[in-house]
């Protein structure tokens, strides 16, 4: 699999405020990277980077999908927060996810897809998104950006706001994409011990600076940074 993710030396500020700061990582083909961070430490704006929502002041960001170099194109984005369109149906919410031309030329097979991912989504296509209950709309947000055929799936914090069983479901949805689709992922988040049960290895982002790269699970259960911002010891 050959579709990774580098980032080398960015540096990204909104305005006067310097937000990101010499940030340089690599997520290799189909691992599960977690990026680690307590809140305002810049894992959405890192994020948006990739995305080519912020645009950095310095460094670059390559990603390299099926052998060829792209700028975001083959990535997709779970936004913080879901961002769904509350008056809009399920089905709606999904069709919209497909915004590339080449995803659209693929919207029936990718509906399938969904569908096929997350059968409640299926049952509920033609009811609002608005009135799903928070761990649908989790799904929905990661079905929406199935809509895009990704080759690499971003996601930001999609723990928030869910009841701790629906945190788990979620995490196990994400794994079971990654599986199905062989996707490359890139997840930020603050709960540690859900994060850790699907990553191969992460980083911690403090003040938006990488302060901590875990090689593996158990580098980051043991490193200090994360007992103390994360494991309370
Ligand atoms: N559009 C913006 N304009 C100005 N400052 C911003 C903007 N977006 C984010 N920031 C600031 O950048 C810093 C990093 O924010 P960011 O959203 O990247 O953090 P985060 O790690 O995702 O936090 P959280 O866990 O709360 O989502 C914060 O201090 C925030 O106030
Ligand atoms: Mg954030």
């Amino acid at each position: 699999m050959a579709n990774s993710l580098t980032i080398a030396g960015i540096h990204a500020a909104y305005g006067a405020v310097r937000v990101i700061e010499d940030v340089s990582l690599k997520i290799n083909g189909g691992e599960t990277v977690v990026l680690l961070g307590t809140n305002g430490n810049g894992k959405t704006t890192l994020m948006k980077c990739i995305m080519g929502m912020v645009r950095p002041s310095e460094g670059t960001i390559v990603a390299e999908i099926d052998g060829i170099h792209h700028d975001n194109l083959g990535i997709a984005l779970v936004p913080e927060g879901r961002r769904l369109f509350p008056m809009l149906t399920v089905e709606e919410n999904l069709l919209l996810g497909a915004y590339r031309a080449a995803a659209r030329a693929e919207l029936v097979r990718n509906l399938a897809v969904c569908f096929e991912t997350f059968p409640r989504l299926a049952e509920r296509r033609h009811q609002l998104a608005g009135s799903l209950s928070g761990g649908e709309q989790q799904m929905l947000a990661l079905g929406r950006a199935l809509m895009l055929a990704p080759k690499i799936l971003l996601v930001d914090e999609p723990s928030v706001g869910l009841a701790p069983i629906l945190v788990s479901r979620t995490i196990d949805a994400i794994s079971e994409m990654k599986r199905r689709y062989a996707l490359t992922v890139l997840m930020a988040e603050q709960n540690f011990n859900q994060a850790i049960r699907i990553a191969d290895r992460g980083y911690v982002i403090v003040h938006g600076k990488i302060a901590f790269e875990g090689r593996s699970a158990e580098e980051l259960n043991n490193n200090d940074l994360i007992k103390k911002f994360y494991l309370g010891l």
